[in-house]
Parts: C-alpha cells; structure tokens; sequence
C-alpha cells in the first residue's frame, strides 16, 4: 500500500492539479472553511501536512506560521517548514507553543492508533486555550467511496472515522469542547468533517 511517500517525487505544480476528491469534496468544504479561517488573526499556527500550504497561504498575512510535512519540497511559502511526522511533533517542536494547529485533508493518511498520537501530540503543544482544526473523511456517503477506491484502486492506505470515533480520541487527547461540522459534496452528499477541539 503506498503512503504519503507518494509525494516524494512530485512537484508543488503536479501537487496542485485539481483531484476527483477536490473538486468534489475539498473545493465545496472550502465555502465553510475559509471563511472561518479569514476570522483568525495574529495568531501563532502549526499547519500539519500542509502541502504546498494552499490554506497557510490564506493564514500567511495575518498570522505567524510553522509548517510540518512529510515532503516539505511541496511548500515554497516564506514559512519555517519542519521535515517529519504528524506523530512526532513534539520531538520535533520541542518546547515551542501554538494558539492553533490546523490540519487540513492529512488525517486520512492516519491509522487509528496514529490519528489517536496526532491528536495528543497537537493538544501538547497547544497553549491553555489553543485549538485543533483538522479535516477528516466521513466513513458515509462520498468519504465511505473515496476511501474505498484509495484502498482498493490506487492501492492507497486511507482512512475514514465516524463522529463517535472522532470525539472519543479527541477526549482521550485531552480535549474537552469539541465542535464538528458536516463538510459534503456540491449535492449535499457527506464528504467529511471539520473539527474544532480546544
Ligand atoms: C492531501 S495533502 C494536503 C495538503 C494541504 N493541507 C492542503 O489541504 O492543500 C496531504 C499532505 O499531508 C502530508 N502527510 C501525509 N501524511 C503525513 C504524516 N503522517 N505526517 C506529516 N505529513 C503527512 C503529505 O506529505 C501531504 O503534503
């Protein structure tokens, strides 16, 4: 099964072509997500999996930010950029804070023991009151079949979750109000969701 080592030899413009899951899913969930983000200033923010940093790039004039990614060749941004794994951030990072860690269309890529790390590694290094916003496929509607032509088709090992098993690691994590919103498809179809945890 391929990984996110599927990025290694791809370039920043390869990256960005438009994918059956973007403009089905990511592209419409943006209507909600950026808008939330544009509220979000003067902030200090962690963006995991950040890619070519299409969201770090709407954070960029107002905030500062750090990004950590697997392939950190994908980013050209004028960002800190840290080379390693959304489980390890803390080894990483060391002893530096975050009023927000955003992560957006990376969990798929998490396991449930890996997802459960994540969710505690982004919870140490959040300041008292900073918060997690991650995207995470739906196991119904246009998640369930997205996932379901990753692992079997392109032979891609994925992953979706329910609300229950969301909240359930994100208590664990140490988080205690959690907020989830439903992100679908053009036609309303579930695709994802967006979680805000603090
Ligand atoms: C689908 S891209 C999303 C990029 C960006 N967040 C966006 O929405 O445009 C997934 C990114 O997550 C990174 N990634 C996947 N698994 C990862 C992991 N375990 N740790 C860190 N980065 C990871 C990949 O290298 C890739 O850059």
């Amino acid at each position: 099964m391929k990984n996110y080592d599927r990025y290694r030899d791809m370039t920043a413009q390869d990256y960005d072509k438009k994918t059956l899951m973007s403009w089905f899913c990511s592209v419409p969930a943006n209507r909600k997500i950026l808008p939330l983000l544009s509220e979000i200033k003067n902030k200090k923010i962690l963006d995991v999996g950040l890619g070519t940093g299409f969201y770090t790039r709407s954070l960029l004039k107002n905030n500062e930010i750090v990004g950590l990614d697997r392939n950190i060749h994908l980013c050209k941004l004028p960002v800190r950029l840290y080379e390693g794994d959304a489980t390890e951030i803390t080894k990483l990072l060391k002893n530096e804070k975050f009023d927000l860690v955003i992560s957006m269309w990376m969990t798929d890529y998490l396991n449930p023991d890996k997802l459960s790390t994540f969710f505690a590694e982004s919870k140490k290094v959040l300041k008292p009151s900073g918060k997690l916003m991650t995207t995470i496929i739906s196991r119904y509607g246009f998640g369930f079949v997205y996932i379901h032509l990753a692992r079997t088709v392109r032979k891609i090992d994925k992953y979706n979750y329910n609300k229950t098993e969301i909240t359930e690691k994100l208590k664990q994590a140490g988080f205690t109000s959690i907020e989830i919103i439903n992100l679908t498809t053009w036609l309303k179809v579930p695709c994802a969701y967006l979680t805000i945890a603090e």
